[in-house]
């Protein structure tokens, strides 16, 4: 049987078989993870200048300009929403960001930059701020905004034992409501012109596994077995890059799921003897990077005009793991910062905790990589430099055609 039909078939087993699940979902569009958000509050948008394309220097010219660069996801990816919410996942302490270019804590959770700074840069445009972090004028936003969250899953209730955090479906609201004000701002032609050469950035899912699915949290490894908790997931990834198709959105990156078995804590919770993943964890993990991999080819061929590619993340730091040394790691299970065996039992929560050099580091914390890592990471995505990890291009390909 093709792939394809047994998608179709569990599509709709899961349809039919837990609707109340699916309504959750629905649900999250609507209400807020917190009390209240900045932006929306005053129906009262001051004019602007008319949005011109040529602002920023940009170093090459053989693409499309991308106006803007919007980030969806969870902490793979926040840059500072969790500093306005009550959640422990918070990154706004030392030593997170020591290695920034400011060397101050920003909320991103990395010692130094994330994946999507260093593709800010390729693409010419500023760090994207974060969206909580706005103060409601929208003047900052037409070079991009960032609406991860830490914590935050596709599931709604994914990361709730951490505390508030923005989920998917409710980032993408904020993001729409930033549609609106663009077009309050500088009319539908030009906000419509913007967001279809803008790159989206989306980067989620992980959390579903390691605060949902594999803690067994509302009973679910009895309900869902691994394969239909990925395909579950996969179709409310569907629906979500369906919305924002609908609202012009035309260009995407659909990260897929990171090797958690493999990060410190579940070294650490396995008891791995000497630095071997966590199969487990892994094999599920593979198997939803297979599903929303498939999920993104046929939403090509469904959405026209659409590019969205997908990047497989898990096949990257496999790489750079298997082949550390070559990259100039000497410690691939270590975490930088954090307590007990691979630096995996306790998270990273003050700088005496943390290593005094992590560039030959693989993990800066229990489930994050460093900034060494991500700048590979984000070249992989870029055009493919160590691994070809995005289908069916790399983003620079796709911003050339
Ligand atoms: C909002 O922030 C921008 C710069 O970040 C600043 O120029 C502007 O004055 C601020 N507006 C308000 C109302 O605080
Ligand atoms: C998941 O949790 C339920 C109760 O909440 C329990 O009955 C079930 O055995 C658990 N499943 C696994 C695989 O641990
Ligand atoms: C696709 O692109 C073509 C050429 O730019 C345009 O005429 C057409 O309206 C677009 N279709 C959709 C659905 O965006």
């Amino acid at each position: 049987m093709s792939i394809k039909i047994l998608v179709l078939v569990f599509s709709a087993l899961i349809i039919s078989a837990r609707p109340e699940l699916i309504a959750d979902h629905h649900l999250s569009t609507r209400i807020s993870p917190f009390p209240s958000e900045s932006s929306s509050n005053s129906p009262f948008i001051p004019p602007l200048p008319p949005f011109t394309a040529q602002s920023p220097a940009i170093a090459s010219t053989s693409f499309t300009r991308v106006p803007a660069l919007f980030v969806f996801g969870d902490s793979s990816v926040d840059c500072g929403t969790n500093n306005f919410l009550g959640t422990l996942a918070r990154a706004d302490r030392l030593p997170y960001g020591r290695d920034f270019d400011t060397h101050q804590p920003t909320g991103r959770f990395c010692n130094g930059r994330i994946p999507v700074d260093f593709l800010a840069n390729r693409l010419g445009l500023p760090f994207v701020p974060s969206y909580l972090g706005q103060n409601g004028t929208i003047d900052k936003m037409f070079q991009g905004v960032n609406y991860a969250s830490a914590g935050a899953g596709i599931i709604l209730s994914s990361g709730s034992e951490l505390g508030q955090r923005v989920s998917f479906a409710m980032q993408i609201e904020q993001f729409v409501d930033t549609f609106q004000q663009m077009i309050l701002s500088i009319g539908e032609k030009a906000s419509n012109r913007l967001v279809s050469n803008s790159v989206f950035y989306i980067s989620i899912g992980v959390n579903d596994y390691i605060h949902f699915y594999i803690r067994n949290m509302s009973n679910v490894q009895n309900l869902y077995s691994p394969w239909l908790f990925n395909q579950f997931l996969a179709s409310n990834m569907r629906q979500e890059l369906k919305t924002l198709y609908n609202v012009k959105v035309r260009k995407m990156v659909v990260m897929g799921l990171p090797p958690i078995g493999c990060a410190p804590y579940y070294l650490w919770k396995y008891k791995s003897q000497n630095g071997e993943c966590a199969e487990e964890v892994n094999s599920m993990i593979m198997e939803s990077n297979f599903v929303m991999r498939y999920t993104v080819d046929q939403l090509n061929h469904e959405l026209p005009n659409a590019s969205i590619i997908y990047c497989d993340v898990f096949q990257s730091a496999m790489d750079i793991l298997k082949n550390h040394q070559l990259y100039g790691f000497d410690e691939p299970t270590e975490a930088c910062c954090g307590l007990g065996r691979y630096k995996g039992w306790l998270p990273c929560i003050s700088p005496e905790m943390a290593c005094s050099d992590a560039t030959g580091h693989l993990w800066w914390d229990q489930f994050h990589p460093t900034d060494a890592v991500n700048a590979i990471l984000a070249d992989n995505i870029w055009n493919g430099r160590h691994v070809d990890m995005c289908y069916p291009t790399n983003l620079e390909t796709m911003l050339h055609a």
